[in-house]
């Protein structure tokens, strides 16, 4: 039987993270390359306390056909936390997706035409660019600074052709990959230019819970709201096997999300949201996430300590992120993070080359590491391991320069 695939196909591609995941992920290998919470702190127990009162007060409506927009309390507790940040939202704004990886699938079909100018943050999260891409959008990179993108480049970008750009996909909270958190004041000019410019902003924000020593500033939809579209996820501060996450949309675009939704799996479990509702309502989630933060940030400080030590000499750069999960390298000039992977592997250590996150011109030689899944020790000897592979490969690229004429650090 010869198969006829629809078009869009094409722009279908494997994740090169899943595709890495199958090489790296065997025993004996340290993996600093998954983007996944740390499973100890998955609130197993407090999980199955939620679902024995679920099935037994409400079990048999939990079990059955639910709407399409969500639980109510469900929607109605995250508006209440959205609010505590700053964010102006009501319940009916706020759609339960299954994972904010559906709300970039609905957002994508709900905004993006074949040919439409999507503007990305170089380098962004690469999930995003599989579940637009099926839509066939043009992206444009948007050039960033130390601070992030760049503003003056995203009106450009925003405005150049005969068309506007549709939207920006912005994440402002130790992003994924490079672990950067906009500054207030960085938010606030990407905002000014994004309504100079008429510039719809799509707002992920994962992460944001996740900090070590201070909460990010608020929102860019706090700034905005009717111009921005903001998702949000319960996988990092509960736990991703429950496919939980939300998107807020302003009234103008919400009801189309809606039906693209009930296209797409009618709702999200309504048991799984009764859970986590519960969860929410006695309070669990404000005493829990604390206990993730700790852990994280001093799996962070490990990482960066480890880095400090190991890569002395190397012309290794690196970020230092203040949450989130993830830490982005730069190797020194003439080294490839993809083509050094075998190696990482064969010396027992692996991590995703940052070459994936790149909508455009991908920067051969960044990587990303995760910092939460491994322990302190495992961080410690794998970053040791990868300081070696490092060394060696330095040894071998006439490109590198001296040992001797170079600074170190982050
Ligand atoms: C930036 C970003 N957005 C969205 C997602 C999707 O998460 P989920 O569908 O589990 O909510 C991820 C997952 O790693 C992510 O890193």
């Amino acid at each position: 039987m010869n198969w006829t695939l629809a078009r869009r196909t094409q722009a279908m591609n494997p994740s090169v993270i899943r595709e890495i995941l199958k090489v790296t992920e065997k025993p004996g290998i340290i993996s600093f390359a998954g983007g996944l919470p740390a499973p100890d702190t998955f609130p197993v127990e407090a999980l199955r306390e939620a679902t024995d009162q679920v099935l037994s007060r409400d079990g048999r409506a939990a079990l059955q056909y639910a709407a399409s927009e969500g639980f109510g309390p469900l929607r109605e507790a995250v508006a209440a936390q959205l609010r505590a940040q700053g964010m102006g939202v009501d319940a009916d704004q706020v759609l339960i997706t299954s994972g904010s990886q559906q709300a970039l699938d609905l957002v994508g079909k709900v905004l993006i035409d074949a040919g439409s100018r999507v503007l990305v943050e170089s380098p962004t999260y690469l999930g995003a660019l599989q579940a637009f891409a099926p839509m066939e959008p043009s992206f444009a990179a948007v050039p960033s600074d130390a601070e992030g993108p760049d503003p003056e480049a995203l009106h450009r970008l925003a405005t150049a052709g005969t068309v506007p750009a549709r939207l920006a996909y912005l994440l402002p909270n130790f992003q994924n990959p490079s672990g950067r958190t906009l500054s207030a004041t960085r938010r606030d000019e990407l905002v000014a230019v994004a309504q100079r410019a008429g510039l719809p902003l799509v707002e992920d924000n994962p992460y944001g819970d996740l900090w070590f020593d201070a909460p990010p500033p608020p929102p860019l939809a706090a700034r905005w709201p009717e111009g921005c579209l903001y998702l949000g996820s319960f996988s990092k501060v509960l736990a991703p096997g429950l496919r939980l996450g939300y998107v807020v949309a302003p009234r103008a675009v919400f009801p189309k999300l809606l039906q693209a939704k009930q296209a797409a799996d009618l709702h999200t479990p309504g048991f799984n949201q009764r859970i986590v509702a519960r969860l929410l309502d006695d309070g669990f989630l404000e005493r829990h996430v604390p206990n993730i933060r700790a852990r994280y940030r001093a799996q962070c400080a490990a990482m960066l300590a480890a880095l400090e030590r190991e890569m002395a000499g190397l012309d290794v750069r690196w970020s230092a992120p203040e949450g989130g999960m993830f830490l982005w390298l730069r190797l020194s000039a003439g080294l490839d993070a993809t083509a050094l992977l075998p190696e990482a592997v064969r010396a027992g250590v692996a991590y995703v080359p940052g070459a994936a996150f790149f909508a455009e011109a991908p920067d051969a030689r960044t990587l990303r590491l995760s910092f939460v899944t491994a322990s302190v020790e495992q961080i410690d000897r794998g970053i040791a391991a990868l300081a070696n592979v490092v060394r060696c490969a330095r040894a071998q690229s006439p490109d590198a320069p001296a040992a001797a004429a170079l600074d170190t650090g982050g």
